[in-house]
């Protein structure tokens, strides 16, 4: 354990004699059961795959690590990326750990404080693009074509490689595929890796079942449910503020072959779930995570029978990426008091021992 996703996973991973081991200690995160809201809305066996707790707060690492080591192998000294903020936080710290130059292109202005933090800590050059993902993620594509940088968003099959591994550990830890996955869906590459890894554990007998995709993306910014790209997407969940997602096929073959769905949720029941985990779970996410948890919700709500499915929701991203959400929803306010333990127990109403 903690041994990282290139070796623990290197016989189904694009690892040479070549390819450095690197690793921060990525993967291998819980997944824990629901105590409380799987019964609320009525699902069997609800598990929580807590991708937060990887080294960097949000999945991304996963595929990072296998991406900046074959980018290492390929000689390259610059890695690039456009980003909603978790991709950023992720290739700052692989390359900072790997002695590279990181260059991230961001949204202007549309970043999470805490994704912003961590590429000013890891030292990345920060380019804050006048536009929107989709036009950082251009530019992005359009550098790496032309100069020798490497790119490590999700076009690279690189981390879709990596990503692939949690649909590994779900199985293992379940010691089965689950009946449904719901996960949140921006650029579409995690929905894409996560089938990936469903598909080649299922062809080597590692899981004799094949879950249902269920893919959730913001209502605002829903273009794979829309069936055209959304010129100014628009969500809360500013990590899936995303127009015109990479991996837009390879998601409607997920959902298609899974026999599942691409669906939308909105702000509003985002933020709902995003309350519930806290409140009932304990479980702090990012917006954007907690798509997936509302995507059951609605599901369940809508009438589909969870009663005795086991599904599993990919909690993609750490709440402490975007604390102002937590901050603006808060249902307690805070108090003040003197230095004072008396003080403090009158206002707590508390009795003294006998
Ligand atoms: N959840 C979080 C927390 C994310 O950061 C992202 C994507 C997603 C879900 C959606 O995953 O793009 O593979 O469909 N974040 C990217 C970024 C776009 O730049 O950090 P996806």
């Amino acid at each position: 354990m903690g041994e990282g996703v290139l070796k623990r996973y290197r016989e189904y991973l694009p690892v040479t004699a070549d390819t450095p081991m690197l690793t921060m200690g990525e993967g291998d995160t819980p997944l824990v059961e629901s105590r409380r809201l799987g019964k609320e809305f009525g699902i069997g066996h609800l598990f929580f795959k807590l991708e937060g707790c990887n080294p960097t707060g949000s999945f991304k690492d996963r595929g990072m690590v296998v991406a900046v080591a074959k980018a290492m192998e390929a000689g390259h000294t610059t890695i690039l990326c456009a980003s909603t903020g978790n991709t950023s936080a992720s290739a700052a710290a692989y390359g900072a750990a790997a002695g590279l130059e990181t260059v991230v292109l961001v949204p202007a202005g549309q970043i999470a404080a805490g994704k912003l933090s961590q590429a000013v800590a890891y030292g990345a050059r920060v380019i804050q693009i006048a536009g929107n993902f989709d036009a950082a993620l251009d530019i992005a594509r359009e550098v790496a074509e032309n100069y020798d940088i490497s790119l490590v968003n999700s076009v690279n099959p690189h981390r879709i490689e990596g990503q692939k591994t949690a649909a590994f550990e779900i199985i293992e830890t379940l010691g089965a595929a689950p009946d449904n996955l719901f996960i949140p869906v921006g650029n579409a590459g995690n929905i894409t890796a996560y089938w990936k890894g469903f598909k080649e554990a299922h062809d080597d007998e590692r899981a004799s079942s094949l879950p249902q995709m269920m893919g959730f993306q913001a209502e605002g910014a829903a273009p794979i449910v829309a069936g055209h790209p959304i010129a100014d997407p628009q969500t809360i969940a500013s990590a899936i503020r995303i127009g015109n997602p990479a991996s837009w096929s390879s998601a409607i073959t997920a959902r298609d072959e899974s026999g599942g769905l691409i669906g939308t949720v909105s702000d509003e029941e985002i933020l709902e779930a995003y309350k519930l985990l806290a409140r009932m779970e304990g479980v702090f996410c990012e917006p954007a995570s907690a798509a997936s948890v509302a995507g059951a919700i609605k599901s369940a709500r809508a009438g589909m029978d969870l009663s005795s499915s086991t599904i599993a929701c990919i909690i993609t991203g750490h709440g402490l990426k975007d604390p102002s959400v937590a901050m603006g929803l808060a249902d307690r306010p805070q108090e003040e008091a003197p230095a004072d333990a008396r003080t403090v127990a009158d206002m707590l109403g508390a009795r003294p021992k006998r």
